[in-house]
């Protein structure tokens, strides 16, 4: 009983913090003191939105946040993929929202936003997960091909950043979190579209960290380098001596749950092996 009480005076003390990112710090301090608040889920009340979180990174992503206990949001524009995902989070107990959207689009990203925050909450933790790679010589891809990379890779992430910006800067707090690449940082032949989505999306994501640390909010980028996913057949790797996509979901517990004065703006996630 006594356990139980000390439970409900924890919950009421997080409530009062009104916006949930805050109040996990203070939240897993208490939980140290009395055990029975170790059970309360570090990202208890925190709203998140995973873009492309219905296959690979992003859905081993959104499955970790949802276990530590935040609602979780996810797109995507297969809608049986979408399903699925959503069906294996709800296993969590957690409350979901999950709908078709085209993260290069506009019009998509504001339905996405609007409906997310209407049916869970404001969002306090964005991850910019949705991407595509594309490789080959950059003088042998059409207009196309550039225009469809750098909207998915680097235009969604000013889209779903501005949409959910001014909801973060009104509680004073929040957690973006961009899922760049180590081509982000590095060059090699064939990876000219891809690298220049990714090298955009640090620059990006560097002066957005500037632009809004003053309101509280903290703008990470993980670096991985190459991932066992659907995502690129490029080369034949061995699978033992990449990342799996639970590494990059360790990357994002991490930066979550990093003590809130300080944030850790650029994780570089190598495999232990060289591929
Ligand atoms: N795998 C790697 O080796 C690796 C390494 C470093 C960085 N990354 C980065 O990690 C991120 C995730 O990659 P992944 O390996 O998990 O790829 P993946 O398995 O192909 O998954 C990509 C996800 O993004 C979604 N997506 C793609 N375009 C979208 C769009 N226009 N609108 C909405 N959702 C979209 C996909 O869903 P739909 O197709 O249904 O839309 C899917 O959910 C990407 O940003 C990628 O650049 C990957």
């Amino acid at each position: 009983m006594r356990g139980l009480l000390r439970l409900l005076d924890a919950k009421m003390s997080f409530a009062q913090n009104g916006w949930p990112a805050r109040g996990r710090i203070q939240m897993a301090q208490k939980a140290t003191i009395h055990s029975p608040l170790s059970e309360i889920p570090p990202l208890s009340g925190a709203v998140a939105l995973v873009t492309g979180g219905t296959r690979g990174i992003g859905r081993a992503i959104a499955l970790r946040l949802a276990k530590l206990g935040a609602a979780v949001s996810i797109c995507g524009r297969d809608k049986s993929a979408l399903s699925a995902t959503a069906a294996e989070l709800q296993k969590s107990g957690q409350p979901v929202f999950s709908q078709i959207a085209d993260v290069s689009r506009s019009a998509d990203v504001n339905s996405l936003v609007d409906k997310t925050q209407s049916t869970l909450g404001p969002v306090s933790i964005l991850v910019n997960n949705a991407g595509i790679g594309l490789f080959g010589p950059a003088h042998e891809k059409t207009e196309a091909d550039w225009d469809r990379v750098l909207d998915t890779n680097l235009k969604s992430v000013f889209l779903v950043s501005r949409a959910v910006a001014p909801s973060m800067i009104q509680h004073g707090s929040g957690d973006i979190i961009n899922i760049s690449s180590l081509a982000g940082r590095n060059a090699f032949a064939g990876g000219g579209i891809y690298c220049a989505s990714k090298w955009g999306l640090q620059g990006l994501s560097a002066c957005m960290a500037e632009d809004l640390r003053e309101h509280g909010i903290r703008v990470s980028v993980i670096c991985p380098g190459s991932v066992a996913t659907d995502f690129s057949t490029r080369g034949s790797k061995d699978p033992s001596k990449v990342l799996s996509p639970d590494d990059v979901a360790h990357a994002v517990e991490m930066i979550l749950t990093q003590r809130p004065q300080s944030f850790l703006s650029e994780i570089h996630l190598r495999p232990l092996r060289k591929p």
